[in-house]
């Protein structure tokens, strides 16, 4: 079930069986010279909802915007602070919590995310510890879909070390499966690879500011060979992100760690 695709009594009636629900998390930002400014968006969305149809869990509004400050210098980027993101992912939290939800699990799409959403999972809980919280205790769990081990040996098969950190194929290949139509196969040569290092170091987006980050990587990619990414490609990684997604959406809410 899509929450702005339902009604309240619907979504009252979920809750009687369900205090779980899903929230994709994107970005709007440049993907390089033929990658979708939504591809973040599309691709936790898409996961998100194949992970639903397994689940039946109910997949809230995806967050689109983003912390992309460091794309700033690409037209059409558009960024939340960091600390405008924490906000927004805490008000999401506590209105929904309002109505009952406790498990709040964020299919997440875009580096950039992992860092305000983690910090604002300690608010929610620190107002838990200090007493401020009313109603039942919220837990959130934030998963990228390309964190699975079966979604990463995919990546690994189809593109070793081209698939980068930015513009991948693989989250290319997602959109050129469910946009044929906009998002074209492209000719463009791989950019010069990253080393194992420097994606260590810059996991989750830890970049500078803009024009810095823009005189680094002047087309947008961040090691990443986009063009080998294929539609046909977008579905197997697709469908075993969902499954894999759905396994640990089961757990979150069967209370186990991860
Ligand atoms: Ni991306």
């Amino acid at each position: 079930m899509v929450l702005h695709h339902a009604t309240w009594p619907e979504v009252e009636a979920y809750l009687k069986n369900s205090t779980g629900v899903v929230i994709p998390t994107g970005s709007t930002e440049q993907h390089g010279p033929t990658g979708l400014i939504g591809t973040d968006s599309i691709t936790a969305e898409t996961v998100a909802l194949a992970m639903a149809d397994i689940t039946g869990a109910l997949v809230g509004p995806t967050l689109s915007l983003s912390q992309a400050q460091f794309n700033l210098g690409f037209p059409g980027t558009v960024s939340l602070r960091p600390s405008t993101l924490i906000q927004v992912i805490i008000d999401y939290v506590q209105s929904l919590a309002r109505h009952g939800f406790e498990h709040f699990y964020f299919l997440n799409g875009h580096g950039g995310n992992i860092s305000p959403a983690h910090c604002a999972f300690q608010e929610l809980y620190a107002d838990q510890s200090l007493g401020l919280h009313r109603g039942a205790a919220v837990q959130c769990r934030l998963r990228s879909w390309w964190d699975f081990s079966e979604v990463n040996e995919i990546r690994q098969r189809l593109y070793g070390v081209a698939e980068g950190m930015h513009a991948t194929p693989s989250e290319l290949a997602i959109t050129r499966h469910v946009l044929p139509a906009v998002s074209c196969v492209d000719n463009l040569p791989a950019p010069p690879l990253l080393s194992a290092d420097f994606i260590k170091r810059h996991g989750g987006d830890n970049h500078e500011h803009a024009a810095a980050h823009r005189a680094q990587f002047p087309d947008g990619r961040v090691g990443s060979h986009s063009a080998l990414g294929r539609p046909e490609h977008g579905a197997e990684i697709i469908a075993v992100a969902a499954r894999a997604a759905a396994r640990d959406y089961a757990a979150f809410l069967a209370g186990a760690e991860a």
